[in-house]
């Protein structure tokens, strides 16, 4: 008999992302990848993390290198709680737990409210390792659709009249990896469906600073707080997209209900976070340089945006369609007519593009047609050279 049989049941079926084996090859000299959803590391604030670096050995040295509490830092809850002020979310330290990312966040958070069975409510298209994650607590997992408005609220009544769900995941935004943004209406009514049908909303909210307009929509949880259902929003951001993803510190804002619960979980996976990343974390947002660096990265990540869009419409735009980006990292393409975009992959690999092909972000009803390219890593010239490739794989 293989060894293999002793694998817990849920993990065997586990396979290798898929996603993953198709991009192998676009780490070879020369190719220009679209398909990453990484920040550009040629941003990062180099002066200001050496200088946090330091802070970090003179003032915290104990700190950064002793066991810490499971729910994080102390000064750098601190500053996350002026971190959210800044994004009108009200909050308070013993609210907050620090993260090794928000991808733990949702671990973590899947893990705690997540029986098998239970029916769990995700975007069409949404990110990716949130599937992953809920395969892996054995959810039910249905979805609902969305537009250029975001995911349709009205599609998820629909559901909830028939069927009672135990939560829903959603990057309301500038999604990963549909780029879009929920409107400020389905954003009310989402709540209060949250509120009168008794479920569990989890906010991820890793790319809302990176707005290229200064128009900004409410989160989630700021709506719950306003509309007396705090209860029912957990959410959750991260350092990774603003600052640097190496680091690993993201955070939830947890309700009361459920805080404890987590804070248990994450002592059983990995006692705390980092304690010299969460330092160092902590000791750059004392030099207050945060805003100046989002400022950057919004304005690097807006002209390549409209580079992009601007080369897709006039060499591609009789083939595909797209909504403009309005901030974060993703534009999101569908062909105008019938196209397969996993296969086409192997012909713009040969010609040194990349992209990831959008069935992947499906959990069900996949559209082959759809593709996401990001924009963040690749240079002004690459963009050029990108999309001349592109249109001669066609
Ligand atoms: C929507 C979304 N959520 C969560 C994450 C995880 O980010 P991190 O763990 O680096 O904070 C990502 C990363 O790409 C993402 O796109």
């Amino acid at each position: 008999m293989s060894n293999a049989t002793h694998l817990a049941q849920r993990i065997q079926n586990l396979q290798p992302s898929a996603i993953r084996e198709l991009l192998k090859h676009s780490k070879m000299p020369g190719v220009i990848s679209l398909a990453g959803g990484i920040p550009s590391s040629d941003l990062f604030d180099k002066e200001g993390l050496s200088l946090a670096t330091e802070k970090v050995m003179e003032e915290q040295f104990l700190d950064a290198f002793q066991y810490g509490l499971t729910e994080g830092n102390v000064l750098l809850r601190q500053q996350v709680v002026d971190v959210c002020r800044q994004r009108g979310i009200t909050t308070q330290t013993d609210n907050l737990l620090i993260t090794s990312g928000s991808q733990q966040a949702l671990d973590l958070l899947m893990r705690t409210l997540v029986d098998e069975g239970d029916i769990f409510v995700v975007e069409r298209p949404t990110y990716l390792a949130t599937l992953q994650i809920l395969g892996l607590t054995g959810a039910d997992v249905k979805s609902v659709g969305s537009d250029e408005r975001g995911m349709i609220v009205d599609e998820l009544e629909a559901l909830l009249k028939t069927t009672r769900i135990k939560g829903i995941y959603l990057v309301p935004t500038f999604g990963n990896p549909s780029g879009t943004t929920l409107s400020a209406e389905r954003r009310e009514k989402l709540v209060k469906l949250a509120a009168e049908y008794h479920f569990v909303i989890i906010e991820d909210d890793p790319y809302g600073a990176i707005s290229f307009t200064d128009k900004k929509e409410k989160t989630l949880i700021q709506i719950a707080t306003e509309q007396g259902a705090e209860d029912h929003v957990v959410y959750t951001s991260t350092f990774s997209k603003i600052l640097a993803p190496g680091l690993r510190v993201g955070w939830i804002i947890l309700p009361d209900w459920i805080k404890q619960k987590v804070a248990i979980i994450k002592q059983a996976t990995d006692l705390h976070s980092n304690s010299f990343t969460q330092a160092l974390a902590a000791s750059y947002l004392t030099l207050s340089r945060l805003d100046k660096q989002i400022e950057v990265i919004r304005g690097a990540y807006k002209q390549k945006c409209l580079t992009l869009s601007a080369l897709l419409e006039k060499e591609l735009g009789e083939h595909i369609q797209f909504n403009q980006p309005v901030g974060g990292m993703f534009l999101w393409a569908t062909f105008r007519y019938d196209f397969n975009t996993t296969a086409w992959l192997a012909k713009t690999l040969s010609q040194g593009v990349v992209y990831v092909p959008g069935e992947f972000f499906f959990n069900d009803n996949p559209d082959k047609r759809t593709l996401r390219f990001s924009y963040a890593t690749a240079s002004e010239e690459q963009l050029f050279e990108a999309v001349k490739r592109l249109k001669s794989a066609l």
